[in-house]
């Protein structure tokens, strides 16, 4: 790694940083030490007035230099941080082998039956157990599978659902702002409706947010079909999405402001 104090021309900051640390120890340490220490900053200090006048010209290069390191820094965070959330195809094992499939695709219940702050909050949330024991509590009673459930509901503890699509805390995403305005939960999660165990379609990335907010044409229906994931619009989606957008005047922000606040 770059380090100023590899570099000479700039160790008046680490004089500045081995004075303070020095103060710092010559309270933990004997005087001797601190002496000795003292006697180091000394030829240091020395050494800083005895360099040549030229070397000033090399100031710009230590500069481009420590920029260059920099972007670095940011590329290696840039591309470290995405692999967490660019996890397509990332399916955790749940505690209870609850199956979309089963009850959105076979039994038809509603996405909002159970998430039902996706169309008014920022989080979808997953359902309380309540919800489950709503029809649980006389179906289905004995079922291992389900025990994990009674228990929470028994002990009032919640079930400990693993997150399956989870954005970095400096992004800004909100569940309603996309809902209401007719982008169906398909466009983003897939047909949750055919899964047994939901599995993450989309790399959540900031260029894919970036291409339908660009673009959100092909993504919009009327509102109160976003959660029919098998939905097909009868014209070309395009067409439907320039007229919808231009009736409700839908035009996703592109500011860096509106993701990240
Ligand atoms: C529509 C939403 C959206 C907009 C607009 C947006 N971003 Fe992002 N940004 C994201 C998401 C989502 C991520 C996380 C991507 C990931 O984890 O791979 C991200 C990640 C980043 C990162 C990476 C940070 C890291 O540690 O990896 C930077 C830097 C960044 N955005 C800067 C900007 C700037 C600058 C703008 C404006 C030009 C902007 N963003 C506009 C959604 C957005
Ligand atoms: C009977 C209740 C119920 C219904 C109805 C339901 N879900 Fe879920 N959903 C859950 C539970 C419980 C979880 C958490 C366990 C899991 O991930 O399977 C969950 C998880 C999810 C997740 C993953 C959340 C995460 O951690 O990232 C998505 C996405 C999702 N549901 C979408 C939908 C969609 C879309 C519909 C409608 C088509 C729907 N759900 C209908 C109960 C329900
Ligand atoms: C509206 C009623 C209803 C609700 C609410 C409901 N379920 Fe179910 N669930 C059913 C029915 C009906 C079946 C059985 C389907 C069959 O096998 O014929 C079932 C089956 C199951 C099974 C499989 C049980 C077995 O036979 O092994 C699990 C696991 C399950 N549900 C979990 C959940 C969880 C977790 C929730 C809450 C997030 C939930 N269910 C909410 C109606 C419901
Ligand atoms: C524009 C894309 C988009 C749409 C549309 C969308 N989601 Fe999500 N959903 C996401 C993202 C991104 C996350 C992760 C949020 C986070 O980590 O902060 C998420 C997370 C979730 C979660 C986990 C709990 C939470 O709020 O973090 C559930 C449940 C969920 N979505 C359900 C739904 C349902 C149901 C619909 C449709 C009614 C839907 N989503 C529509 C992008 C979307
Ligand atoms: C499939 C299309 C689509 C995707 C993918 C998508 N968005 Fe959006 N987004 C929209 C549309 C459409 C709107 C509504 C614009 C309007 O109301 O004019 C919107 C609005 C928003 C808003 C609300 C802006 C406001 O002014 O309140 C935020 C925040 C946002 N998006 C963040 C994100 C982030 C973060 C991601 C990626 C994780 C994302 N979006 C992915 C289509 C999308």
């Amino acid at each position: 790694m770059w380090h100023p104090c590899r570099k000479a021309h700039v160790n008046v900051g680490c004089v500045a940083v081995t004075g303070s640390q020095l103060a710092g120890q010559e309270r933990l340490f004997a005087s001797r030490k601190s002496e000795r220490m003292a006697h180091g900053i000394a030829v240091i200090d020395q050494q800083r007035f005895e360099f040549p006048a030229w070397t000033d010209k090399l100031r710009p290069l230590i500069a481009v230099g420590a920029l260059g390191g920099l972007v670095y820094v940011t590329l290696i965070v840039w591309f470290g941080g995405s692999a967490k959330t660019l996890n397509v195809g990332f399916a955790p094992n749940q505690p209870v082998p609850y199956s979309h499939a089963l009850h959105v695709g076979k039994l038809g219940m509603d996405c909002r039956y159970c998430h039902t702050t996706v169309e008014n909050a920022a989080m979808a949330a997953v359902p309380p157990t309540q919800t489950c024991m709503n029809c649980h509590s006389v179906l289905r009673t004995q079922v291992a599978s389900l025990e994990p459930v009674r228990d929470a509901y028994a002990t009032g503890e919640p079930v400990h659902w693993k997150k399956v699509h989870d954005l970095p805390d400096y992004v800004y995403f909100n569940h309603s702002a996309h809902v209401a305005r007719g982008v169906s939960c398909v466009s983003c999660h897939g047909r949750v409706d055919q899964m047994e165990v939901v599995t993450q379609v989309e790399p959540l990335s900031m260029s894919w947010c970036l291409d339908c907010h660009r673009n959100p044409y092909p993504n919009l229906r009327p509102p109160e079909l976003v959660t029919d994931l098998a939905w097909e619009p009868s014209e070309d989606p395009e067409a439907l999405g320039r007229r919808l957008a231009e009736e409700r005047h839908i035009n996703p922000s592109t500011d860096c402001s509106t993701c990240h606040r």
